[in-house]
């Protein structure tokens, strides 16, 4: 099975609504037409940056969700609202929000429901600490995550969600798996995603890699054939540098 390579960037807590918009335009034009992209603003860059994306091949995702309709959530924002700003997407279950926000796996399921529920695609990232790949505990976090995100949802909506495998060590520091590493891992999740939904299904997930990906690591990385793109955290905040690794996911 061949699937559509997949990159997005998680810009975190960086870019104002006018950045966000400036940066849509400039990456109009370098596109590649073999890859969905797709860009996570903060929530207050939602809206300018899916305008700037209306009509173009740019999905707009938001970082993070609540599980409620609405109510007393105070800082928090629903499914319904994300769509209300013209976001398509949402980014759930990122290293950051589990480690300094204590989202667990249960909250992570709980969102992943209501997000389908609403229409919203989602990205959902898994990935071990280092302490538990030394440890030799990867393959249990995995599937404790995934097994968790995915609890009680459909096999037609898992078509809907694209896993992102970060191992935290990577995130942020320059340390990227290699892509042996990064396969295998990803081949370990798609194997846990067919014990759940039977290998046809599981072939159809896209599984990106996320973790210190740059221009000159991407295309090693990309080449994997576990490997359908990636989630890009510093290297998305520059057009030249996003627009770089994009190109290197053309198969
Ligand atoms: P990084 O972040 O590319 O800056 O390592 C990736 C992520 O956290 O999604």
């Amino acid at each position: 099975m061949s699937r559509r390579p997949f990159v997005a960037g998680n810009w975190k807590m960086h870019k104002t609504a006018a950045e966000a918009a400036e940066f849509v335009g400039r990456l109009a034009a370098r596109l590649p037409a073999e890859v969905d992209v797709a860009l996570c603003p903060p929530f207050t860059a939602l809206a300018e940056a899916a305008a700037a994306a209306a009509g173009l091949r740019i999905a707009i995702y938001a970082q993070n969700m609540h599980q409620a309709a609405s109510g007393a959530y105070t800082g928090e924002i629903s499914a319904e609202m994300i769509l209300d700003t013209g976001a398509q997407g949402v980014l759930l279950g990122h290293s950051e929000r589990r480690q300094l926000f204590g989202e667990t796996d249960e909250g992570v399921n709980a969102k992943l429901a209501v997000a389908h529920e609403a229409g919203l695609w989602a990205i959902v990232a898994v990935g071990e600490t280092e302490a538990e790949r030394e440890a030799g505990e990867t393959e249990r976090v995995l599937r404790r995550q995934v097994e968790g995100a995915l609890c009680d949802i459909g096999s037609d909506r898992v078509a809907e969600t694209t896993i992102a495998y970060e191992p935290v060590w990577a995130i942020g520091t320059g340390r990227t798996a290699t892509p042996a590493m990064a396969q295998a891992a990803h081949a370990e999740i798609r194997a846990i995603l067919a014990e759940l939904y039977g290998d046809e299904a599981a072939e159809a997930v896209r599984i990106q890699y996320g973790g210190s990906v740059k221009p000159d690591n991407a295309a090693g990385l990309f080449s994997e054939d576990e490997i359908d793109g990636g989630l890009i955290g510093g290297a998305s905040l520059t057009v030249e540098d996003f627009s770089a690794i994009l190109a290197a996911a053309v198969p």
